[in-house]
Order: structure tokens, then C-alpha cells, then sequence
């Protein structure tokens, strides 16, 4: 006599037990994946991606910038920049108070830029130094610009 333990007989149900299984698993991942799918698909419908497109306006030449007051440039959409030479840089800073949106002028005096509307003043950085926009720290918005040979252009990126 052999020492080896008898085995249950078997019934054969295991096979498809075990089939049903995978099968169910394979499933419900199949369903996940889907709708999971599906819903990234929905979400982009309901919040569709912002595409932004970079523009440069030609602005002005180089030599024309001038270093003791600020240039008013007004773009063909109507948006206003403040440009001037700092200190050899060429700076662009829109002319909207982010305050309440009054607009800021530039004060030769005292090299500041002043907001009429509630006194608010920046340095040539565009930094707030008195007033509301000084308490809130909001800086004048700052272009970007760019200088190919002999003409600057404003760099302004809008949604496509
Ligand atoms: S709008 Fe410029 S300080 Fe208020």
C-alpha cells in the first residue's frame, strides 16, 4: 500500500468556475476602461482645452524708443503697452491699473508711472509702490518683448 493521501474525486465544475472568472474580470475591466474613456472624452467636451497662440506686433525701431518718458503704443486690437529703454533693456507694461483698470501715466517728475484713480503709483519695474495696487502687490502686466535686428516687436499670446 502506498503512503499518498486519496484525493477527492472531482466533479469537473472547476474548469468553468475558473473560465467564468477570467471571463468576468476581463469584463469589467473592458467596462472601466470604456467608460473610463468616455468620460475623459465628456469632460474634454464640457471643458474643452484653451490652445493659446503666441503673436508678435511689430512695435516700433529700435532707436525710436525713447529712455525719458514711455512710449504709448496702441496695438491694432486696441491694447495699450507703456514702452521704454531701462537702463538699455527695452520694457513693455500694459497701461491698465490692475487696480480697477484705470490707466496708469507716466510721471517724468518722478519716474513713476501714477494711476489718476486712486493714486496708485509704480516704479519703471512696473512694481506697485503706493496706493491699492501697493497694498493688493499687484504688479502692471508685463510684456514680452522681442528685438530682431533693428524693430521690436510686442509678444501677446491669445487664445486660438
Ligand atoms: S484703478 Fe488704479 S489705483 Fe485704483
Amino acid at each position: 500500500m502506498s503512503d499518498e493521501p486519496i484525493k477527492e474525486p472531482t466533479t469537473g465544475d472547476e474548469q468553468p468556475s475558473r473560465r467564468g472568472f477570467v471571463t468576468t474580470v476581463l469584463m469589467l475591466a473592458s467596462l472601466v476602461a470604456s467608460y473610463g474613456l468616455g468620460l475623459v472624452y465628456f469632460l474634454r467636451f464640457l471643458v474643452p482645452p484653451i490652445r493659446w497662440r503666441r503673436r508678435e506686433l511689430f512695435v516700433t525701431t529700435v532707436d525710436r524708443v525713447p529712455s525719458d518718458r514711455a512710449l504709448v503704443w496702441v496695438g491694432p486690437d486696441g491694447q495699450e503697452a507703456l514702452i521704454y529703454n531701462l537702463n538699455g533693456e527695452i520694457v513693455a507694461f500694459s497701461n491698465v491699473c490692475p487696480h480697477l483698470g484705470c490707466h496708469v501715466h507716466y510721471r517724468p517728475s518722478e519716474q513713476r508711472f501714477v494711476c489718476p484713480c486712486h493714486q496708485g503709483v509704480f516704479d519703471l519695474e512696473g512694481n506697485p509702490i503706493a496706493g491699492p495696487p501697493a497694498e493688493e502687490n499687484t504688479p502692471l502686466k508685463r510684456y514680452n518683448i522681442v528685438v530682431r535686428g533693428n524693430a521690436v516687436y510686442l509678444e501677446i499670446l491669445e487664445e486660438a
